[in-house]
């Protein structure tokens, strides 16, 4: 069985301040359940992992360059994450795709750096709104995962994350079938590549998740967890999400 994952992308918000909003998930959840995945700003990365301390919320990237080191002003390698005590990257997210030109290949070659810097690597995947009107959708998240993710991937460290670019920030969500098409495909393309490790791989899904829907959404069958953005921001919402998990 996969372990079941809350992810939390905070994308670009946060500032010390924010450190509250772990004080408030510790409190709640003194020893969780599910696997925790806080995903902060890279400023606040060290902070946070010192703050944490000894409780199990892991923390993680939210990009890294396929280099170990070099002249990419504004870039962040593997190997820095890994030594400012983050756990997990997310790659390949919509964002990093739409905002710096991430292609599969790049996304690939930077999930083989995180990889090998001892990462566990959280891969995006997703269709566009007019990619899903043309239902395109099974095809599209093929092809990403096929090119982005490395031969040489480690299975252990492994988690996709199944986010329609049109769910993310919008209120929006596929109906049940569509997130259970979407994820048996996933499943199946992981079989594929990685033999039986491709069973435990969790696949999350990402887009609109809240307290509200959470329940429902990992009800799905393959749905092994949430990749959250806005939600996550605050313990109030994350928190409810966290149990809808651990009850699923
Ligand atoms: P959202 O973002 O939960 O705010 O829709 C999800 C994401 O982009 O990871």
């Amino acid at each position: 069985m996969p372990r079941k994952i809350a992810a939390g992308n905070w994308k670009m918000h946060g500032d010390s301040a924010s450190l509250a909003e772990i004080d408030a998930l510790i409190a709640t959840h003194p020893t969780p359940a599910v696997e925790i995945v806080i995903c902060p700003p890279a400023t606040l990365i060290h902070r946070m992992v010192c703050h944490i301390g000894a409780h199990p919320i892991a923390v993680g990237g939210q990009t890294c360059h396929a280099a170990v080191k070099g002249a990419h002003t504004g870039d962040i390698a593997a190997p820095m994450l890994a030594e400012a005590g983050a756990t997990h990257v997310i790659l390949g997210h919509s964002e990093r795709r739409t905002d710096h030109g991430e292609s599969d290949v790049i996304i690939c070659a930077q999930a083989r750096a995180a990889f090998a810097a001892g990462l566990s690597v959280i891969l995006c995947v997703g269709e566009t709104e007019a990619q899903y009107t043309a239902r395109q959708t099974q095809a599209i998240v093929a092809a990403q995962l096929t090119q982005s993710l490395p031969q040489d991937a480690t299975p252990t460290r492994l988690v996709i994350a199944y986010e329609p670019v049109w769910a993310i920030g919008t209120g929006l969500v596929p109906q049940n079938h569509e997130i259970a098409a979407v994820h048996g495909a996933i499943r199946g393309i992981l079989h594929e590549r990685l033999g039986a490790a491709g069973a435990a791989v969790p696949i999350l899904y990402g887009g609109s998740v809240k307290p509200e829907n959470a329940a429902m959404i990992f009800g799905i069958a393959n749905v092994d967890g949430a990749l959250v953005g806005g939600a996550s921001l605050s313990a109030a919402a994350f928190s409810p999400i966290i149990h809808a998990l651990e009850n699923a």
